[in-house]
């Protein structure tokens, strides 16, 4: 199925064109990383943690326009939040923040609600924390779908 540009809100095309926080980060405390198993598409989330208040994010995502304007909103929203306030965030939280997005698109959102738990958890393991956030992850799993299979084409 072919995504017209058009499907995608103002905000969406904003933050896809002009992303805030793309890049590399140096010396991250922890960084994160999700790939879909429906497009194949990788996202990763580096974070600085102080006090269990997240003070940067940055990310590198490869991935369609959905997807880096979810990068986007995702990792501005954390910023500042405590981990425990970013694992409680999911893709819909990012969709909402980017006032929505096409049905075929909604799964490039989940790589945003992963690649943040992936580097709080990697967090956690490397500081041994227990996180409330975090029972029942599985950094191995897959996310199950409801939408169709789509290929990346925007
Ligand atoms: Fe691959 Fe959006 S992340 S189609």
């Amino acid at each position: 199925m072919v995504v017209n540009m058009g499907m995608y809100n103002d905000k969406v095309m904003e933050h896809f064109m002009h992303p805030h926080n793309a890049g590399d980060m140096e010396n991250p405390d922890a960084v994160g990383n999700h790939g879909s198993p429906v497009c194949g598409d990788m996202m990763e989330i580096s974070i600085k943690v102080k006090d269990n208040v997240i003070t940067d994010a940055k990310f590198k995502t490869f991935g369609c326009g959905s997807a880096i304007a979810s990068s986007s909103v995702a990792t501005d929203m954390i910023i500042g939040k405590t981990l425990e306030e970013a694992l409680a965030f999911t893709n819909k939280t990012f969709i909402d923040e980017l006032g929505g997005l096409p049905g075929p698109k909604i799964h490039c959102s989940v790589l945003a609600e992963e690649a943040v738990k992936n580097a709080i958890w990697n967090y956690a393991q490397k500081n041994g924390l227990e996180l409330e956030g975090l029972k029942g992850y599985d950094p191995n799993k897959e996310f199950g779908h409801d939408e169709e299979e789509e290929e990346c084409e925007v």
